[in-house]
């Protein structure tokens, strides 16, 4: 039996831009808005080439002394397991040569998850203790993962190491010398904890997302998509390019 159609989300604004560029451009505004209404902002990060436009234009920003990021906090939503932090991969490199090394951030209040034995509880201790996430950039891979919440995580999941897809390993290999290089397990943010954020930017463009913003954003809300739970969240912007947005319109 099919499953019902959710009912619209009046909470979710979705801003539509001609190319990646523009969405860039747009999520840059976003974050820096925020920012300069809060200087302590506790701010989500995520990986994937999606945001690196993003990042560029951050770095931009401060460049030009429009943006301080001295005290603000930055907490990633996931890591590899079995890469030491300084592989170029890493998650923690990627951020570091991408957005770190370029701006202002005091490294005191830059947190990764990390897959050591009991650090999970320990970085669900640490958001909350910064007073949560007021804002939480977002990512959305081909299968409908965010962060590294595959399809079949639990809606009330939180920080933990998981096993990662057949189809983001391969998603994932074009970053490393060849697919048996990209780690099997990850440590990742939950669902439940992504949900507590104040805000959320779902970032997404090109074709090959096409598909799955369709079913994320339109469709029913199960944990076979985990990136569908963004409909009952109060506070999604979701930014895409025309060419994502396609099938959505
Ligand atoms: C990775 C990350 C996600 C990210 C996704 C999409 O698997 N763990 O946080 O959203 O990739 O990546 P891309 O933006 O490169 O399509």
């Amino acid at each position: 039996m099919a499953e019902a159609r959710p009912p619209p989300n009046f909470a979710m604004k979705f801003f539509i831009e001609k190319n990646y560029a523009m969405l860039s451009q747009q999520a840059a505004n976003f974050v820096a808005q925020r920012l300069c209404q809060n200087p302590n902002l506790v701010l989500g990060l995520a990986t994937g080439s999606t945001p690196l436009g993003l990042f560029k234009i951050l770095a931009e920003k401060f460049k030009k002394k429009e943006l301080d990021f001295s005290l603000a906090t930055t907490f990633n939503l996931d890591e590899y397991c079995g890469l030491p932090l300084a592989h170029p991969q890493s998650y923690r490199s990627f951020m570091e040569a991408n957005l770190f090394s370029k701006i202002n951030l005091n490294y005191k209040r830059i947190f990764f998850p990390s897959c050591s034995l009991n650090s999970c509880q320990d970085y669900e201790e640490k958001i909350k203790n910064a007073g949560g996430i007021a804002l939480q950039i977002l990512g959305i891979g081909r299968n409908g993962h965010i962060g590294f919440n595959e399809p079949g995580s639990k809606f009330d999941s939180r920080t933990r190491i998981v096993r990662l897809s057949q189809t983001t390993i391969e998603d994932n290999a074009r970053f490393f010398n060849n697919i048996k290089e990209v780690p099997s397990k990850a440590v990742t943010m939950g669902i439940a904890t992504i949900m507590e954020a104040k805000e959320i930017v779902l970032l997404a463009s090109g074709e090959k997302k096409q598909d799955i913003i369709c079913q994320a954003l339109a469709g029913p809300i199960t944990e076979k998509v985990p990136a569908s739970i963004l409909q009952r969240h109060k506070a999604v912007n979701v930014i895409l390019d025309k060419t994502v947005a396609e099938k959505l319109t």
